[in-house]
């Protein structure tokens, strides 16, 4: 057994004279080896480089509590009912039989990785044994709803979890009560207004953010916790109409809250919640406006949540064009029948959704200048289609076409039928979005000796489970799913001071 800050890992320990370790910070050092590629008319010169990094991880596990806005909802009652599933070890039947509590689905939890080989065997550890990462089950809940519905009566509303264990999580759920949120009516479908019994009260967009301010600072203090994390899981707001006078600048935002201008969404003001507290969020829709937020150090990772249909486009595409084939359309076809599509059946609501899910393979196309050599090439068919049907529950229906070019001429079409269990692919993944962002407030660096400092607030790391992944000015936004694996993978891998995997595997070939 090995003791790593306060948590107990089991699965390995590093021998290194790279790492050094104490009580409270672990400090692995690292060579990375890079490409430096320079412009000789129409040749490219190559020159491998090999930079110093140092990464300091703080290995003190803090005591956390969630805050989800729409906590209500089908992700916020799935995510927390399973959480604590897993916490109290509830056992459920169905047809299938007699069910036990998984985090399948998290990458954190449910994953391994390659730390080395043994011999000639390669060996794999949980993902979340690399790194001291905080338990999910010791995860604190709250949040707020424009529904007030107790968290057992929601998980009912939601359908997605089976009866049975809905039953057995009512004594802990009917406890937990959403505190009542802001509501602008303009931002979110009309169809969602019979559910908003729960809604502070006023218009006064200033009240209402400093009414979230004290329930983050009530819910911090009543339990206790050290972090506090934010994270958007309501519907997906309309766009703002955008006006540098009113967005421009965080100052000017702020102002626009004070005077409580029209064309701020809700998400608006608890971005500003975050950025007063520090604290962490995710979905962050209008990040651009934000110019201050650097210095608030608040983490943004990008918009909408990767769960299925677009975490299988951005993996067959990249097949494709890693093979050497042209993709040419992407028709996809989405049947939701959950309370998400009903609020996408407003065309404004969806155009914010269809922004999200259309850039996901822009850059997989990009790189490759042997299929698509001119701009106009790059201009492909990819349409996105959501139709609210209610009979298909959350139980969403991706049916997608691929159609690319092969050899002389010739077509392969994909069609893929992709039935997402959608909250049940969400839930989890929400979960690593916590666990990772959080654990990476932990984590500082150091270039070339340098004083150590943390990670961009835009935490392009998390890019793997980011529909619409933002990346720190001036860096291309990878989407490509392997390679958001793979760097992901390795930055942890990095700071616990293993090495990074190339897959030449030498040692076992020539070892
Ligand atoms: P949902 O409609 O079941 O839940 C959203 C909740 O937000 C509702 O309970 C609603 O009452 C509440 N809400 C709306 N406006 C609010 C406000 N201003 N303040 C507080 N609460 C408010 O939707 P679901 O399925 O949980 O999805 C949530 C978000 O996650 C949506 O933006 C959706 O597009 C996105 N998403 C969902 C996935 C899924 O599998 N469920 C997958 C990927 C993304």
């Amino acid at each position: 057994l090995y003791i790593f800050g306060q948590q107990l890992i089991q699965s390995m320990k590093v021998q290194s004279t790279t790492t050094q370790q104490d009580d409270h910070f672990l400090i692995a050092d690292y060579d990375y080896k890079s490409t430096n590629i320079e412009k000789n008319g129409d040749k490219y010169i190559a020159k491998p480089q090999i930079t110093n990094f140092k990464f300091k991880t703080d290995t003190r596990i803090p005591k956390v509590g969630v805050m989800l806005v729409g906590w209500g909802g089908n992700n916020g009652t799935t995510l927390t009912g399973g959480i604590l599933a897993n916490k109290f070890n509830i056992t459920w039947n169905s047809r299938r039989g007699t069910h036990q509590p998984n985090f399948y689905g998290s990458l954190t939890q449910s994953s391994v990785i390659k730390i080395g080989t043994c011999n000639t065997e390669e060996v794999f550890v949980p993902f979340k044994d690399v790194l001291p990462m905080v338990n999910p089950c010791d995860i604190v809940f709250g949040g707020w709803d424009i529904s007030s519905l107790n968290l057992a009566d929601a998980m009912g509303r939601a359908q997605v979890v089976d009866y049975d264990l809905q039953q057995k999580l009512r004594p802990y759920l009917e406890k937990l009560v959403p505190l009542p949120s802001i509501y602008y009516p303009d931002f979110i479908a009309a169809n969602q207004g019979d559910r908003a019994d729960n809604v502070i009260p006023g218009n006064n967009k200033l009240e209402h953010l400093n009414t979230i301010r004290k329930n983050i600072a009530d819910f911090k203090q009543q339990n206790n916790l050290d972090k506090v994390i934010l994270l958007w899981t309501a519907n997906t707001e309309r766009f703002c109409v955008e006006d540098p006078n009113v967005h421009g600048t965080a100052e000017k935002l702020m102002k626009s809250i004070e005077s409580s201008h029209p064309e701020n969404q809700c998400i608006n003001n608890f971005c500003m919640c975050c950025l007063f507290r520090r604290m962490l969020i995710h979905q962050w829709i209008t990040i651009k406006y934000y110019c201050s937020r650097k210095k608030a150090g608040v983490f943004v990772a990008g918009d909408d949540f990767k769960t299925g249909q677009t975490k299988f486009k951005t993996c067959l595409v990249e097949y494709l064009v890693g093979a050497g084939i042209k993709p040419k359309a992407i028709i996809s076809y989405n049947h939701l029948g959950n309370n998400d599509g009903k609020n996408l059946s407003q065309e404004s609501c969806f155009k914010s959704k269809e922004r999200s899910k259309k850039t996901c393979v822009d850059d997989i196309l990009e790189s490759n200048k042997v299929l698509y050599p001119t701009e106009e090439e790059l201009n492909i068919d990819h349409t996105i289609v959501i139709k609210y049907c209610p009979e298909t529950g959350d139980s969403k229906k991706a049916m997608d076409e691929y159609i690319a070019e092969i050899f002389l001429g010739g077509r392969q079409t994909f069609a893929v039928y992709n039935v997402c269990e959608d909250s049940l692919l969400a839930a989890p993944l929400i979960m690593d979005l916590l666990l990772l962002c959080e654990l990476f407030e932990r984590i500082q660096f150091s270039k070339d000796s340098s004083e150590f400092q943390r990670f961009d607030t835009v935490l392009s790391w998390l890019s793997y489970l980011m529909k619409a992944p933002k990346s720190e000015s001036g860096i291309t936004t990878i989407n490509a799913l392997s390679r958001q694996r793979a760097m992901l993978e390795n930055l942890v891998k990095v700071c616990a001071g293993l090495t990074v995997d190339d897959n030449l595997r030498l040692e076992v070939r020539y070892g």
